[in-house]
């Protein structure tokens, strides 16, 4: 069967699952961060070759700061206590965002985990962080114009300028608490991605949504256009 090379997961719903239970939202995030251990090991194990997950987006600094502060301690406490396993495990973790912009314990931290693992050959864990489609396309456009080499682009040389350089595309993106938006995630890349959305709140999304997931997308019959 086709197993998709390319996953990426919008993962909603954190708070809600907090409220349902008359806790605080970072609670919701807490419970989230297990569910990101469980389905980055399945996904390893089931060979996909690069999952995304959009952790954080340029949108989420309108958040008040304590929830920014409590994710930000969420993501350190994610690579300080998963860096030696995803690195045993051969998963090679990279970033897309404006890192730069981030706090600089994060930076340096986030620094650590690309470049320890940054020889390994399993799955690729791609996280946006500080994340936002059209801020990548302008950055992209930017970028092309500083270096002045170019007078005209088509997209195969436009596509060189995304921070997703060198990854294929998503062939799933998947989409949990029942949302049906794009909500700024993957913009260009995501022209021909098969979208599984799910009323499964994140907290509660484990390995066997992600193959719940997965057989849902191997009934797919994905033309690109053609017939
Ligand atoms: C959306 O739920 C979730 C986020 C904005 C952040 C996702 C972060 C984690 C799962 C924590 C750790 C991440 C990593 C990569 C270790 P929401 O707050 O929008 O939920 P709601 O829509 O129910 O309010």
């Amino acid at each position: 069967m086709l197993i998709p090379k390319h996953i990426a997961i919008i993962m909603d719903g954190n708070g809600r699952w907090a409220k349902k239970r008359g806790l605080p939202r970072l609670y919701g995030h807490h419970a989230g961060m297990k569910s990101v251990r469980e389905v980055v090991r399945a996904a390893s194990d089931t060979g996909i070759r690069v999952l995304t997950l959009y952790a954080f987006s340029t949108e989420n600094w309108n958040r008040p700061k304590s929830e920014i502060k409590g994710l930000f301690n969420l993501l350190k406490l994610f690579i300080k206590k998963e860096l030696g396993s995803l690195h045993k495990n051969n998963v090679k973790v990279i970033i897309i965002g404006r890192i730069s912009e981030l706090p600089i314990n994060i930076v340096k931290l986030v620094k650590k985990a690309t470049e320890k693992t940054s020889k390994n050959t399993g799955m690729i864990l791609n996280i946006a962080l500080n994340y936002g489609g059209r801020q990548e396309i302008v950055d992209a456009v930017n970028e092309i114009i500083t270096e002045g080499i170019y007078k005209k682009v088509d997209e195969k040389i436009f596509e060189k300028y995304l921070y997703t350089t060198d990854l294929p595309f998503p062939d799933l993106i998947i989409r949990t608490s029942g949302e049906s938006r794009i909500s700024n995630f993957l913009l260009w890349q995501s022209a021909y991605s098969e979208f599984y959305t799910t009323k499964t709140l994140w907290p509660d999304f484990k390995k066997k949504n992600l193959m719940e997931a997965i057989s849902d997308y191997q009934k797919r019959n994905r033309r690109f256009g053609g017939l």
